[in-house]
């Protein structure tokens, strides 16, 4: 008899491979992590220091540095490793370089025998995780791109401070790229049940006039507001991430925005994109079509065109 131990592979040791085994770790999120970096020593200080850490936490994970020939009975891969946005650029411009670093992963992962889930955090997110995979050949509910949770969580700060109440009462998803050209569909935006429209109507001494644009405008710019102050961002993602997995090892059935293959729902297919989806042990086991408007139907299918244009340019596999 043996028990299976969760194991989590990290590829990419640098700030948000880092802070997601941190994440993994302190939060007791699985039985054991394996640290994979081209860069073996960084991948080796990071697992020295995160074993300091379990002392003073609640649980023993095992955290060691590995190869890819190890990853065969790994239930989740992690990709971090890319190509980090220059001053100027925007996240779709390092699609090129990210792509080929990524493709130095699936090729050797795949070869290990690998049958888990792969969780793309590597940016342009959405292209990267449709590229992983055809890459990687594996079904659908196994490749997951972080999509769209990080932008749901600033969507949901921003609301919840303009109407004082926690972010986690608040129901509301940005969708479509991880980038400049996500969306919002307001009308199914609730607080504890009730429509922010209506919130905004009832309650206009509070909360004045409500420039909604500007919400997705400041959430969509919320990761340069943090890039120019600290040059990266990686607590939101790493922790959005560390969410995801642990909805997929708990078999929670929780939904998230992840960016995940649409093969006819919202009207599209062959692109990835994210939309709200239900994650357990399968891992995106399903997607949510939420009901929009026809000009929010619009703008999801406006953004949903710049990753298709930008998947298309990407070389399949022979
Ligand atoms: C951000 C990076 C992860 O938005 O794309 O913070």
């Amino acid at each position: 008899m043996k028990i299976k131990t969760s194991k989590v592979a990290v590829v990419g040791c640098g700030l948000v491979g880092s802070s997601t085994a941190f994440s993994l770790v302190t939060q007791g999120v699985c039985d054991e992590i394996l640290m994979i970096d081209i860069n073996e020593e960084r991948a080796l200080g990071e697992v020295l220091d995160l074993r300091d850490t379990i002392k003073y936490l609640d649980r023993n994970v095992k955290v060691r540095t590995a190869s890819y020939a190890d990853c065969s009975d790994v239930d989740i891969i992690v990709i971090t490793a890319g190509a980090p946005p220059q001053k100027g650029q925007t996240r779709l411009d390092t699609l090129e370089v990210s792509a080929k670093i990524v493709k130095t992963i699936v090729d050797p992962v795949m070869a290990s025998g690998f049958d888990g889930i792969f969780i793309v955090v590597s940016n342009p997110v959405d292209i990267i995780a449709h590229y992983v995979y055809k890459l990687s050949g594996l079904p659908k509910n196994q490749v997951i791109g972080t999509g769209s949770s990080l932008d749901t969580s600033r969507l949901q700060n921003f609301i919840a401070e303009l109407v004082n109440v926690d972010p986690r009462s608040v129901y509301a998803y940005s969708m479509g790229e991880h980038g400049d050209s996500q969306m919002v569909p307001w009308s199914t935006v609730t607080v504890a049940g009730k429509s922010f429209n209506d919130i905004i109507q009832d309650n206009k001494d509070l909360v004045g006039e409500v420039d909604l644009d500007e919400i997705v405008k400041k959430t969509t710019r919320e990761g340069w507001e943090i890039y120019n102050r600290k040059g990266t961002t990686y607590y939101g993602i790493a922790t959005a991430c560390a969410g995801i997995i642990k909805a997929i090892l708990y078999d929670e059935n929780r939904i998230i925005p992840v960016s995940t293959l649409l093969e006819g729902e919202y009207g599209e297919t062959d692109v990835f994109a994210g939309v709200p989806t239900i994650l357990n042990r399968t891992g995106a086991a399903d997607i949510l079509e939420i009901h929009m408007t026809d000009e929010e139907l619009d703008k999801f299918h406006q953004s949903v065109e710049i990753l298709r244009e930008y998947t298309e340019k990407m070389h399949t596999p022979d």
